[in-house]
């Protein structure tokens, strides 16, 4: 009798203890895990991604300065590269250096990469 309750108390207090520390911390924003690494920021506006006008006004310039030793980029096959609102597209993250033969062509946070991002994201 009095083991069994003295066992029923011992069980209590586990279950009630479990939880009492949260176990998954949500990090500072910007550092949360479970936010997607890859996404634009603030979801980005995918209708008005990828468009012609952008990469002529703003990309073949330096594409033709940076990439055209080893490639021939055009609209459409840079396009083909990459998914609106994707920033796991391979036209992001190659010349950014992951994974990509050609080297680091673009670093994070320079003007190139970023009119890249902007190209992907939309506006
Ligand atoms: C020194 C040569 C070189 C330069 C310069 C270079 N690349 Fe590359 N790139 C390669 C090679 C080789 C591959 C194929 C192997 C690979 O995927 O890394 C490649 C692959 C790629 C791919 C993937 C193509 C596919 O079909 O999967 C993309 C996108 C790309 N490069 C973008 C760029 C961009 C944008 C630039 C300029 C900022 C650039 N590269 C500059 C050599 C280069």
């Amino acid at each position: 009798m009095y083991p069994r309750l003295f066992a029923s108390l011992i069980l209590i207090g586990i279950l009630t203890s479990c939880g009492a520390e949260a176990p998954f911390h949500r990090g500072a924003s910007g550092t949360d895990p479970f936010v997607n690494p890859n996404a634009c920021p603030g979801g980005g506006n995918p209708a008005t991604a990828l468009t012609e006008d952008y990469y002529n006004s703003n990309l073949n310039s330096i594409i033709s300065r940076d990439c055209a030793s080893c490639h021939s980029w055009t609209y459409s096959t840079a396009k083909a590269q990459a998914t609106a609102g994707d920033l796991s597209s391979k036209f992001y993250t190659k010349p950014a250096g992951t994974g990509h033969a050609g080297g680091t062509k673009w670093a994070a946070g320079s003007t190139e990469l970023d009119a890249v991002k902007s190209w992907i994201c939309g506006s």
